[in-house]
């Protein structure tokens, strides 16, 4: 009987109309028969109604909820958006992560014409970096990026896709692997204690001098003055360019060219960070963009042109070692080495070797060497700020090393509270406080609401890192809490209450070289120095974010050697 009904009419919802008139019609044909299909036509009328009334339900529930947007904030200029907003600070993730009360965990800025998510708590960083992570593993390219990545050729600005992998896979596996860190080992050494050795002889030759002078030595005046945000970074990139390139640039033995080229590498990548994040006339508005309105395109190509100079230069001489056949054993081969052998001149997805070659130096110099510098910096202005854990930390180096000798790497793992110290540090101070920005590939739901493809993915790090329903005491500065209450929460990216490395496909590729320098950089300091805060009542921590959140002022302190003279002598 099922056969006589009209599809149409069934399509279009008139299936009660249908079931009535073929019962009558039924009826006056077979009438006790029919009673019982009267009642299995009821039943199964009144079920099959149910169901398509549910799924008519259903289907308007879930297109609501498919269509609704996160919050906007308010006071969006036109064609510049929330830009001004951002402008105005020198912390936006400070200014947004304030916006939360009264927006909630998940809201969208105007970056011109873009569309940016930001999200500010651990529920929904994981719900993009596990199951949307694939959506969420491209990158934006902006004009800056366009002309300084060498065309989005360096694999932290690559879009997701061939070219990325295949280099990821070299630069994992070939460049920053555990056993090529490890073999380098000796660079670390050899750059930390000379840094040390060099302040070492700075402080004698101080002391010597108020002795000649017949200068009483007052309980600050055996000490030296260091300004370490500047000590710092140039450890750092000591350590990332011998390295990666084979070059030491700063220091008593490094010759006249190499200096000279140092301070201008140092110049250009002060403005490489500041231009890197600069939005230009043409990102809001790309018909104009022939304009260059404020020459911002103008200062980038000239940045990149210096850049891809220095970079041609070393390619040529580490080519030239290679053809005249002074190739060098495994241990000691630099990264751009590695790169030369890898490539073997082949291009990659269409870019040349040298272009892969190049993109990918100047990224793992630049990215290596200011996050680490930028965490030290803050690690010491928490500590001078908190004396009891310096004195903590000073007590663990003493039990655990002594007097006698300097710290190996393969001490750090007994070192549990200077290990505590830095995950605290990048905990309040992530170096990256949105960590790199990523853009969605496909149309997705977060915490229920719809993302559009194209959208870029702010992850305030900073404000998640500072989330009180997490964290106790969430603004203070307490290493102890990661041997306590939070002893099992680490950086590596699957804790994503902490994520200063990001998470994911994209999370940090330089991760294990960066905490090693951390630890190994910090625990000698600490322990070869006497520390002395010369205006104790203040310590800056005044931010200000480039491309990442560096201390804005100077790093003053006071200091005096600790271990015993020989052991600097015979280092
Ligand atoms: C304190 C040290 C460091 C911190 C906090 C840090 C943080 C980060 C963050 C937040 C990202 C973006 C991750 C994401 O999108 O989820 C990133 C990407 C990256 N980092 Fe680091 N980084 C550090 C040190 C290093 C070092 C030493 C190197 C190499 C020498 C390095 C190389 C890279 C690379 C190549 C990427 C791009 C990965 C990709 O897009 O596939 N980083 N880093």
């Amino acid at each position: 009987m099922l056969t006589h009904l009209n599809p149409y009419k069934k399509k279009h919802g008139s299936v009660l109309y249908q079931y009535q008139y073929q019962y009558q019609f039924t009826i006056l044909s077979n009438t006790k028969k029919m009673d019982l299909v009267l009642n299995f036509l009821n039943t199964t009328t009144i079920g099959l109604i149910s169901l398509i009334s549910l799924f008519l339900f259903l289907f308007r529930f879930s297109k609501v909820s498919h269509t609704k947007e996160p919050p906007i904030i308010s006071g969006s200029w036109p064609i510049l958006g929330h830009l001004p907003l951002m402008r105005n600070t020198q912390t936006p993730h400070k200014t947004l992560g304030a916006l939360v009360d009264k927006y909630g965990p998940i809201f969208t800025i105007k970056l011109g014409a873009t569309n940016a998510l930001v999200l500010s708590n651990w529920e929904l960083a994981k719900e993009c970096f596990t199951k949307n992570d694939v959506v969420v593993s491209s990158r934006p390219k902006p004009v800056a990026v366009e002309l300084m990545s060498y065309n989005q050729a360096f694999i932290g600005w690559a879009p997701y896709g061939n070219y990325w992998r295949q280099l990821r896979k070299i630069v994992t596996l070939e460049i920053l692997s555990s056993r090529r860190v490890e073999l380098l080992s000796h660079i670390r050494i050899s750059e930390v204690q000379t840094s040390i050795k060099e302040l070492v002889k700075v402080w004698s030759k101080q002391v010597s001098e108020q002795s000649t002078s017949g200068s009483n030595l007052a309980s600050t005046k055996d000490y030296v003055s260091v300004e370490l945000k500047k000590w710092f970074a140039q450890l750092t990139l000591n350590m990332v360019l011998r390295m990666v390139v084979g070059k030491r640039c700063f220091g008593e033995m490094v010759d006249e060219k190499n200096k000279e080229e140092a301070i201008r590498f140092l110049d250009n990548i002060r403005d490489f960070m500041r231009l890197i994040g600069t939005f230009t006339v043409g990102d809001g508005v790309p018909y104009l963009r022939w304009l260059d309105l404020g020459g911002h395109e103008k200062e980038m190509k000239e940045c990149a042109k210096k850049f891809d100079k220095m970079l041609s230069e070393w390619l040529e001489e580490h080519r030239e070692k290679k053809v005249l056949g002074s190739d060098k054993v495994v241990g000691e081969r630099d990264f751009l080495d590695a790169m030369l052998l890898v490539l073997n001149d082949k291009p990659i997805e269409g870019f040349a070797a040298d272009t892969v070659i190049k993109a990918t130096t100047l990224e793992l110099i630049i990215g290596g060497s200011d996050t680490s510098a930028g965490t030290l910096t803050w690690a010491m202005s928490l500590l001078l700020k908190n004396p009891h854990v310096l004195e903590k930390a000073k007590e663990e180096l003493n039990t655990q090393i002594g007097k006698e000798r300097w710290v190996n790497e393969s001490d750090i793992t007994n070192l549990v509270y200077l290990q505590a110290i830095i995950k605290e540090t990048l905990r309040l101070y992530p170096p990256a406080p949105f960590s790199s920005p990523r853009e969605f590939t496909e149309d997705c739901t977060i915490g229920g609401y719809h993302i559009k493809k194209g959208t870029r993915l702010m992850p305030n790090l900073w404000k998640i890192h500072r989330d009180p329903s997490v964290w106790s005491d969430p603004l203070e500065f307490k290493p102890e809490r990661f041997l306590t209450t939070h002893k099992d929460v680490d950086v590596r990216g699957q804790d994503f209450e902490l994520l200063p490395f990001g998470s994911g496909r994209r999370m940090c590729a330089g991760m294990s070289l960066g905490l090693r320098m951390l630890h190994y950089i910090l625990a000698n300091f600490l322990h070869s120095f006497e520390i002395l805060n010369p205006s104790p009542e203040s310590i800056d921590v005044t931010e200000v974010l480039e491309f990442t959140s560096t201390k804005a002022t100077p790093l003053e302190i006071l200091v005096k050697p600790y271990l015993s003279l020989e052991c600097y002598e015979t280092m």
